[in-house]
């Protein structure tokens, strides 16, 4: 492998900067080329590709989103556009991916190694932690922790006017920023789509806390749960089956994709991005580089694309004992 190409794709996510940072200077200090892809595989497609240097990622550690631009390609989920990318990377002499991204970027790149044989190695960069086969995503961290100041300052509302607020977080199919934001906000109720305990339970935890002589509520709700209601229906829910609740609503959205990253994610993205690089440099492709029990691991994007993450089911317990 004589030169290296790395796009970021899908959703964006704290770290990926970093990330891309790693990537760069791990192929300078191989000695080797590197060159940045723009706009994930819709740049591969358009050759859209920039040579990049070690001063290329300089100041760029600590800045949220990514400097490579992201997309969603409809062209590359087509033989053709696939065909159009992989002339373009022979043409620049390109050797092998580092692709950075969520699901459907690895599915992307394993599709594309698949048809042209063409090495590719992934970097699971994703708030959700929802790929299996890493502990931790990059930028999940960094979510994580903006979640929770944002809920925290809800509180002060909450408790000043004795109301309820419903916050709903970011996990399409997953819980884990819900149940980790909602024990670390210290939320009274948490709706993940891993468990779903049905609206009953929840109005009897609320009635239960009421009892117990609490005057405010935060109820963390993942954006993919599995009641049935969105945050505005669970709201018109509450407001019809309780008294005496005064109940508002706040969608935290996309402030947590964005921001600063954490030091935790800018240690795992750096790691990340040597690991990836040099996983090329000896031969492989079709992994996933991971961080399992704080070692770095090679995982088969197969699998990281076909599994399932778990949700910590010690944890739901926590918060079940915290919220009594
Ligand atoms: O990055 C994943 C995610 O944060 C999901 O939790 C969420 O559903 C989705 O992105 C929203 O993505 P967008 O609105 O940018 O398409």
């Amino acid at each position: 492998i004589r030169k290296i190409g790395v796009l970021t794709s899908g959703g964006d996510s704290p770290g990926m900067n970093a990330a891309v940072r790693s990537v760069v200077r791990t192929c300078a200090y191989h000695k080797i080329d590197c060159v940045g892809v723009y706009r994930g595989y819709e740049g591969l497609i358009d050759g859209d590709f920039e040579p990049m240097d070690a001063r290329s990622v300089r100041d760029i550690i600590n800045r949220g989103g990514t400097m490579l631009k992201s997309a969603r390609s409809d062209r590359f989920r087509t033989t053709e556009g696939r065909k159009i990318a992989f002339d373009n990377l022979k043409e620049n002499k390109i050797d092998g991916l580092v692709v950075i991204g969520g699901d459907g970027t690895f599915t992307g790149g394993l599709v594309f190694n698949q048809e042209f044989g063409f090495p590719v190695i992934g970097i699971p960069g994703t708030i959700d932690n929802d790929i299996s086969g890493t502990d931790k995503t990059l930028g999940y961290d960094t979510a994580l922790n903006t979640a929770v100041e944002a809920i925290d300052k809800i509180r002060d509302t909450a408790s000043s006017h004795n109301r309820l607020f419903f916050v709903e977080v970011m996990g399409r199919d997953v819980g884990h920023i819900a149940l980790n934001a909602g024990v670390g906000a210290g939320a009274e109720e948490i709706l993940i789509p891993e468990e779903n305990l049905g609206l009953d339970r929840l109005l009897e935890s609320l009635l239960r806390s009421k009892a117990s002589g609490k005057t405010s509520s935060i109820v963390v709700v993942a954006e993919g749960d599995k009641t049935g209601k969105n945050v505005f229906e669970l709201k018109d829910y509450v407001d019809e089956n309780l008294e005496g609740y005064d109940v508002r609503v706040a969608v935290l959205g996309h402030m947590q994709r964005g921001g600063s990253p954490s030091c935790y994610d800018r240690v795992l993205a750096s790691r990340m991005g040597v690991k990836a690089v040099e996983s090329l440099l000896e031969g492989e492709s079709n992994y996933m580089v991971g961080i399992q029990h704080e070692k770095m691991k090679l995982y088969p994007l197969e699998k990281a694309i076909k599994g399932k993450t778990h949700i910590n089911k010690e944890l739901v317990r926590v918060s079940e004992i915290m919220t009594t």
